[in-house]
């Protein structure tokens, strides 16, 4: 089979990693180990494969490995950072906006992205950055409450903006 070499960042981490020309997001990050990133639809249609590339919320199912070239990946496994939630994740938690937690790594990824961009969402902008992602348990309700209540911790957000990592060459 012809393979090729992948150089990414992910979580911080730059990788090396031989993949098919073929091989999608979602499936190479599952085979290496990133279960955070879940296998739903496989279509684009319920955001569950959700990681950022680049700070951009992105369906892994539907994106091609090699064109996260020399790009910056995040997955859900990367949030935390020395043991410490992130402040949405706590927010989840505190909010008990998580049920059965399929569609949570989607969900609080996209939060991610949206709240990097626009610290301070009107409530129908977080219900806008959160459609792509389809959750069967909880109406939504919680998942926003929590998103609304992280943004409103700015300090602690901006106290745990990474570093820009360095790409592997
Ligand atoms: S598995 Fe990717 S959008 Fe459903
Ligand atoms: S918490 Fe179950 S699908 Fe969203």
């Amino acid at each position: 089979m012809k393979t090729m070499e992948l150089r990414v960042t992910v979580n911080g981490q730059p990788r090396k990693w031989a993949i098919a020309p073929g091989d999608l997001l979602l499936d190479v990050l599952r085979r290496e180990g990133f279960f955070g990133v879940k296998r739903g639809c496989e279509k684009g249609e319920c955001g569950s494969c959700t990681v950022l590339v680049n700070g951009r919320a992105v369906n892994s199912c539907l994106m091609f490995a090699a064109k996260v070239q020399g790009c910056e990946v995040l997955t859900i496994e990367g949030l935390a950072e020395g043991g410490q939630l992130d402040p949405i994740q706590g927010a989840f938690l505190d909010h008990g906006a998580a049920q059965c937690g399929f569609c949570t790594p989607g969900m609080i990824l996209a939060a991610k992205a949206l709240l990097d961009k626009n610290p301070h969402p009107s409530e129908d902008e977080v219900r806008e950055a959160m459609a792509g992602v389809l959750c069967r348990c909880t109406g939504y309700i919680k998942p926003v409450e929590a998103v609304l209540a992280a943004a409103k911790q700015p300090d602690k957000r901006a106290a745990r903006k990474r570093r820009p990592a360095e790409v592997a060459r």
